[in-house]
């Protein structure tokens, strides 16, 4: 069991979303905390068909590499879901991702309940803040619990590794990633 998932949905190697998750498990790390990052890079995530299948056998019915993710996801105690931004919001697959996990975990007694966590969002100059906005919808209706930071889980780059150079953003996702750590951690007293 891993304590906290994070799920890159860009498609880029050592990309920014990528960066900008590894800063958060290095904070939930360095408070003893396991973590783990799952990339969508190179997995394809379709979209729901509605098929209602997941409220029979608790998996969906699709054949990508969803299934493969729903173990690790149902038994951590925190999820974080990082994005680009493509034309203004979050990139498809990771919405893809968002609906159908969601829809599993919902038809099965809500196992996303409780969990701790929250999006992050990279993009070169515009969107990001609607783009978390579109992203927490599910994580609210989920009845999941958000943390906050010093400021929005954004941070502004371009080429793969530019985030490193804004130290605003970096600040705030090493902050929500030492908050959701910190939050599990009282959680489990
Ligand atoms: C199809 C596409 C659409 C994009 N749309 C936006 C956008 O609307 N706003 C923006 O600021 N950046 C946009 N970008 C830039 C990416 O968000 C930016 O390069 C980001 O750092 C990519 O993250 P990654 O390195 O994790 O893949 C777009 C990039 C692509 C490929």
């Amino acid at each position: 069991m891993t304590d906290v998932v994070l799920i890159s949905g860009s498609p880029r190697a050592k990309g920014n979303t990528e960066f900008a998750l590894n800063v958060c498990k290095d904070a939930i790390e360095k408070r003893g905390l396991s973590a783990k990052i799952i990339s969508l890079r190179g997995n394809p995530i379709q979209g729901c068909i509605a098929c209602g299948e997941c409220g029979k056998n608790g998996k969906c019915c699709l054949k990508d590499g969803l299934n493969d993710m729903l173990d690790d996801i149902k038994e951590a105690d925190g999820l974080i879901l990082g994005a680009p931004v493509y034309f203004g919001t979050a990139r498809g697959d990771m919405m893809n991702l968002i609906q159908r996990v969601s829809m599993v975990a919902r038809a099965n007694g809500n196992w996303l309940s409780g969990k701790v966590g929250g999006p992050v969002v990279v993009a070169r100059r515009g969107g990001l803040t609607s783009t978390l906005q579109e992203m927490l919808m599910s994580f609210f209706i989920s009845d999941m619990i958000v943390c906050g930071s010093s400021y929005w889980n954004i941070a502004f780059g371009h080429a793969p590794g530019d985030v490193a150079k804004d130290a605003e953003g970096m600040a705030t996702l090493e902050k929500f990633g030492d908050n959701v750590a910190k939050l599990i951690i009282q959680l489990r007293k």
